[in-house]
């Protein structure tokens, strides 16, 4: 099903000049689209977007058909859930390289309860504990099977690979922090068992089938006013305050930090996920440190160690690599569980002369010691982005994804923005004063391959933003078209030909919708960014990820219809995408975007 037409609210007249110098040079060969601001999606021409899952959709036979009137707790926790994010594709039979058969794992990031709920006021009072079921259901992530015949895509409504992860799941705590005092509450006096996994935003795939998924702003779904705790420090660096966004903490007390000062510590983490394994449970894996975890990009390193990279997205806050001690077993997949539980985390330091220096934060290495409050490295894990400040790593301009391209062997790193940096902390890695834009960051490694390397080289790929307008000091390719700018890089996937798509978060704020756009990495066309796809208005782009053979195009559509400044409501929604039914609010959704003629997109 391509889209209906679209109800067209702006569609952006060309600034500037538009220069053709070397607009040939791309290897894409998709029509591009132009910027614009609707309430439908729109695709390159020659490609079909089929609607997948939205939210609501059942994931088993047993699921009613979603009503968004009557919406329960019990229903939702087994449909679709709200806001999806990161998307992996697992091939079915696993070690295969199917297109046609697999899992898709979905992560579901939050609730935006005055687009879901008939009944919603403000976030100022608190709406009952029915709705707050429903919101604790429709977040954590999905796994389902889907099958693609004939270009079109179904799930598996039957598949016992099927299931829902919830702020309820039951979630190992594994690695050093586990059974730890600062991790033990009420419910879980032993501290390793935490319930639910929350703010899944990015992730990453491990090469054993599993799936990483990072909780992210998990600040949302706390409040209370800690201050005079020994955790009030902590909780504020991690953005909790006394009057909570959402009012879970008033009908589970887990979520309100004067009756539970540990139940945060359980929260900010990397989660793996087996879904080849329909009865595993996951675990958050602690080793890999306590931020707001955007995603991670995962190397596998010559010498068969595990590296990965990732970003806490927030102003100032810090690039990360894991390194696995242990190297991975190719032969037995299942040996690789607890493989992440048992390594170095190190933060980055970006330098002027294009290097970037890992510092390890190990406990009882340099200031992590006890005089600057860190007793163990679980407190150094705990609070992992005061050990990375006081090691003296390079605050960035909000790390989001970072995805390991296998073609270049190199790292793209989203840097989204930094309205506030200013002169002196303007560096040859945050390079612009006031970064409203954002850039992308590439990160060579070593000698030989060597991902795990303390020093590593990197550079600038590209500065977002209008390249017609000399102000905003953007820096692309010189043949990027008016619709081939972009801003607020936020999501990676890298198609088979090792090309960078490129889903932004933020362009609403410049009079257009978000998208998704590719790019050459290397030769002639480095840095022309293209205009694939186009979101419906406030909605943002986010989990991109191709099949193995580049065939199929699986993007998420986040908080459709959710500008904050058009007063969009469950009632009067800017937008009711991708329905377009009278009473069904805008939905979030997962679409498959695929080429008429059934090659490889790009
Ligand atoms: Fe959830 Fe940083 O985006
Ligand atoms: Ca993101
Ligand atoms: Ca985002």
């Amino acid at each position: 099903m391509d889209a209906s037409p679209a109800r067209v609210l702006a569609e952006e007249a060309p600034q500037g000049a538009p220069s053709s110098r070397g607009a040939g040079d791309s290897t894409l060969t998709f029509t591009e689209i132009v910027h614009g601001l609707d309430g439908q999606h729109a695709v390159s021409p020659g490609h079909n977007v089929q609607v997948l899952l939205r939210w609501g959709d059942p994931i088993t036979q047993k699921a009613p058909a979603f009503d968004p009137q009557s919406q329960t707790a019990a229903k939702q926790n087994i449909q679709f859930g709200y806001d999806n994010d990161f998307i992996a594709f697992k091939p079915l039979p696993y070690g295969s390289n199917s297109s046609e058969r697999g899992l898709l794992c979905i992560n579901h990031e939050s609730a935006r309860d005055h687009l879901m709920f008939p009944s919603f006021t403000t976030h100022k009072r608190d709406n009952g504990k029915d709705l707050v079921d429903v919101e604790m259901a429709a977040v954590g992530h999905t796994i389902v099977e889907v099958h693609q015949t004939r270009g079109v895509w179904n799930v598996d409504l039957k598949s016992k690979y099927n299931r829902r992860f919830t702020a309820s799941t039951e979630i190992d705590i594994a690695g050093p922090v586990a059974g730890h005092a600062r991790m033990c509450t009420r419910d879980d006096p032993k501290g390793r068992t935490a319930l639910g996994t929350i703010a899944n935003c990015a992730g990453g795939e491990t090469p054993w089938g599993t799936v990483l998924t990072a909780e992210e702003n998990i600040h949302f779904f706390f409040g209370g006013d800690a201050s005079g705790t020994p955790e009030a420090a902590n909780h504020k660096l991690m953005g909790i305050v006394a009057e909570s966004y959402y009012s879970w903490g008033n009908h589970y007390p887990r979520f309100d930090v004067v009756a539970e000062p540990h139940e945060p510590n359980r929260f900010g983490w990397m989660v793996e996920i087996d879904p080849y394994n329909p009865r595993s449970r996951p675990a958050k894996r602690t080793a890999m440190g306590r931020f707001k975890h955007e995603g991670a990009g995962v190397v596998v390193n010559p010498d068969g160690r595990l590296v990965c990279y990732m970003g806490d997205d927030e102003i100032n806050q810090f690039v990360y690599k894991f390194v696995s001690r242990r190297t991975v077993n190719t032969r037995d997949r299942t040996r690789n569980w607890g493989l992440l539980d048992d390594g170095t985390l190190y933060a980055a330091r970006f330098n002027d002369d294009h290097t970037v220096d890992w510092l390890p934060l190990v406990w009882g290495a340099g200031p992590l010691t006890a005089t600057n409050g860190f007793a163990s490295q679980a407190d150094v894990l705990i609070e992992t982005r005061r050990a990375a400040t006081v090691m003296g790593a390079t605050p960035m301009d909000r790390p989001e994804d970072i995805e390991f391209n296998k073609v270049t062997n190199s790292v793209f790193i989203a840097i989204t923005k930094n309205a506030p940096r200013r002169e002196p902390n303007i560096n040859a890695a945050n390079p612009r004063e006031r970064n409203r834009h954002g850039h992308i960051i590439e990160l060579f490694p070593a000698d030989a391959g060597d991902h795990a390397a303390a020093t590593q080289r990197w550079q600038i790929l590209l500065l977002a933003g209008n390249p017609f307008d000399p102000q905003v000091k953007a820096q692309y390719h010189p043949g990027v078209s008016t619709g081939g700018w972009l801003s607020n890089p936020d999501n990676f996937a890298i198609d088979p030909k090792g090309r960078l798509w490129i889903a932004t978060d933020g362009a609403n704020d410049y009079g257009f919708n978000d998208g998704l756009w590719a790019t050459d990495v290397v030769g002639a066309g480095r840095a022309l960014t293209r205009y694939f796809f186009r979101t419906p208005v406030g909605g943002e782009m986010t989990g991109p990820t191709f099949t193995p053979d580049g065939t199929t195009l699986f993007v998420s559509v986040q908080h459709p219809g959710d500008l904050e400044r058009s007063g969009s409501s469950f009632v009067n929604p800017i937008t009711r995408w991708p329905d377009f039914k009278d009473g069904i609010p805008p939905r979030p959704s997962v679409l498959a975007i695929r080429a008429e003629n059934g090659k490889p997109i790009g």
